[in-house]
């Protein structure tokens, strides 16, 4: 839906001092229909990387594909997207419901449809009781709610979130995260940018994983596991330690009333399993081992 051509973006703070590079030849695609992940540490250059999509801010070099989906001038692009910034801005003299008409207005959205999806988007992320509130008086989270409820004002394909777990309770990420389902759901494409994993891989189908301005990884998640990762199985096993420790088993964890877990590789499996009863210990369990992105992504020298 959009690609990233081999973007590079530099900062110079001031002039005495010297570029920073903070996009290095950046080439990735959002892939239409999915929910991408958009993964970094702080700083990776995630939310610069949003604001050139979002022709905010030129680039050094490179360019932004837009796919005829979005349209075919910059107008009709920026009408299909719907973007929550990483540090938005409401007025706060105007109440929630003030504000989302403002933002509708500006988008050519009738009053009567701003009327319909408001009602529905609030009550969806349950922000609708504080619409006839001043936003002055918003907590953290409900700016954030009413963000979400902006976004999607205008009905848009795409809906880039930047950074939108991380002012919520953990409630509150759960709510989004079937919010986000849902809205893929109804067929719009969401990418979104996130450092905390485990929420990444839990709703997304795809991860784009920067470091440093420089891609690491796109793709499906379950290839990047199967491919960074080597293939274990779990055992679960009832005996006294003594015994795991003669037949060569020495990384294991009890897990209480006698009984131990360890994990050795896939190709080890039936050699174990053989060791185990020729040493007449009991195997009451053996499954497949999952590691997480989060453990993958930690093994990122290995890249
Ligand atoms: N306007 C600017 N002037 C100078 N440096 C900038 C500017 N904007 C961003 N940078 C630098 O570019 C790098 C990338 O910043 P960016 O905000 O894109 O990171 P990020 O991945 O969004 O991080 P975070 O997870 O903390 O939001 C950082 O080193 C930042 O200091
Ligand atoms: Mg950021």
């Amino acid at each position: 839906m959009i690609s990233f051509k081999d973007i590079t973006k530099e900062f110079k703070p001031d002039f005495w001092k010297p570029s920073f590079l903070a996009l290095d030849s950046l080439s990735f695609n959002i892939p239409e229909g999915c929910i991408t992940g958009f993964l970094g540490a702080n700083g990776a250059g995630k939310t610069t990387s949003l604001k050139i999509l979002m022709n905010f801010i030129n680039t050094n070099s490179g360019e932004v594909e837009y796919s005829r989906a979005l349209g075919s001038t910059w107008n009709e692009i920026v009408s299909n997207i719907g973007f929550l910034p990483e540090r938005p801005y409401f007025y706060p003299h105007l109440t929630g419901l003030e504000f989302i008409h403002y933002m509708g207005d500006l988008c050519g959205v009738k009053r009567s449809t701003i009327a319909e999806r408001s009602a529905k988007w609030g009550e969806r992320f349950k922000i609708r009781f504080a619409f006839d509130r001043k936003i002055r008086g918003y907590s953290k989270g409900m700016l954030q709610r009413l963000g979400y409820v902006i976004s999607l004002i205008h009905d848009p394909q795409l809906v880039i979130f930047d950074e939108p777990l991380s002012g919520l309770d953990p409630v509150g990420r759960k709510e989004l995260k079937d919010a986000m389902r849902e809205i893929n759901d109804l067929g719009k494409t969401v990418f979104f940018s996130s450092h905390i994993i485990s929420d990444v891989e839990e709703v997304c189908d795809q991860v784009i994983f920067i470091e440093k301005g420089k891609l690491v990884y796109q793709g499906q998640i379950d290839q990047l596991i199967k491919s960074k990762m080597k293939s274990e199985v779990l055992f679960k096993v009832k005996c006294s330690p003594e015994k795991l420790t003669a037949i060569g088993i020495d990384s294991f964890a009890g897990i209480g009333d006698g009984k131990f877990k360890f994990t050795t590789l896939t190709i080890d499996q039936n050699k174990t399993i053989r060791n185990l009863l020729a040493s007449e210990i009991s195997i009451l369990e053996l499954s497949p081992k999952r590691p997480t992105l989060e453990e993958v992504i930690y093994k990122v020298g290995e890249f």
